[in-house]
């Protein structure tokens, strides 16, 4: 026999040394959602171990836990006190994340890089992720709104933008409101290829941002399609969008593997909502090794061409990797 593929599999030692996919802390990304108040610190039912946290000391705790295990980039979502069919309070300047991202910059500054998401479910009265006409989502008049909470998050301390609306144009549309405001140096995180799907439950649960009618299915894409997610890749590279993401991640590792030999721009999975209570749901039923399958998923993700992992297991996965359990 002259090829034996278990002599490289024969110690641990060799075992790391031959591995095809590395992972590191650096590329992992975790969602924080912070919620208008003071001194809120309270558990999310729908995501276990994740927290509703006021613009204060309590996001900082829990930022500051993220940066022992080794966590300093973060993607922020928010629940505001009110909501209207505009969404006017996702481009408000006192809004929710414009005042987490102050209180969070003036106590981290840069050791910590803060990625926001755009989009306006969580601030409209109805859900949707942008302007209504009818029972439609409006995607021309949605652009200049999602411009405006770029701008409106450039300017109270964001790092990166992340559009997550799945409106025709807004990529665009966000780059030149950026540039305008002079801030030709922000880049723009799309989540160019982002299906309707049903693994958001706990998230929406979490955000408050189920839509109040309907689905987002005339948006979000569609599940049975892959070249559609290069059209939609290939479409945000030439609006300008610096890195891109898939979303979910583990339903749709082929579409994370298109996309990175179709694109050459940084690419992002977002590991999801109902992916994170699954693994969580099964551990707890004592059907699998909770620690061990959330290892592997993440694993998979890397190897199917994501560079970066959003993810509620951020800081369980950066212990991992410290421990060298991956990695
Ligand atoms: C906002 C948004 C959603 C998620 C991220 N940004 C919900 C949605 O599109 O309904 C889902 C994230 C998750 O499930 O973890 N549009």
């Amino acid at each position: 026999m002259l090829k034996r593929p278990r002599r490289l599999r024969g110690g641990t030692l060799l075992r790391e040394m031959v591995r095809e996919t590395r992972i590191s802390p650096s590329s992992l990304i975790l969602p924080l959602f912070l919620k208008e108040g003071k001194d809120i610190h309270d558990p999310i039912p729908s995501l276990e171990g994740h927290f509703h946290l006021s613009p204060d000391d309590q996001v900082c705790r829990e930022v500051e836990q993220a940066l022992k295990a080794g966590v300093s980039r973060f993607l922020l979502f928010g629940l505001p006190a009110h909501k209207d069919p505009e969404g006017s309070g996702a481009y408000d300047d006192q809004g929710i994340v414009q005042q987490g991202l102050r209180v969070l910059k003036d106590h981290f500054g840069k050791d910590i890089y803060l990625v926001t998401d755009i989009c306006m479910c969580e601030y409209t009265s109805h859900g949707h992720c942008g302007i209504l006409y009818g029972q439609e989502v409006d995607n021309d008049p949605t652009l200049e709104r999602l411009a405006r909470i770029a701008v409106s998050h450039a300017q109270a301390g964001a790092d990166m933008v992340a559009p997550s609306d799945m409106m025709d144009g807004r990529v665009l549309a966000i780059r030149n409101a950026l540039d305008e405001a002079g801030r030709t140096d922000l880049p723009i995180l799309s989540y160019a290829v982002k299906y309707a799907s049903s693994f958001y439950g706990p998230f929406r649960d979490a955000a408050g941002s189920a839509p109040a009618f309907g689905d987002r299915k005339s948006y979000q894409m569609d599940c049975h399609n892959v070249r559609e997610a290069l059209k939609e890749a290939l479409s945000d590279v030439e609006e300008g969008a610096d890195l891109l993401m898939v979303k979910p991640a583990l339903s749709y590792l082929d579409v994370i593997r298109a996309v990175k030999e179709a694109t050459n721009l940084p690419l992002a999975a977002y590991s999801v909502s109902g992916e994170y209570a699954m693994i969580k749901a099964a551990g707890a039923a004592g059907l699998v090794d909770e620690h061990a399958v959330m290892c592997e998923s993440a694993v998979s993700i890397f190897r199917a061409g994501a560079d970066i992992l959003i993810t509620y297991f951020a800081k369980e996965l950066a212990e991992a990797i410290r421990k060298g359990e991956i990695g």
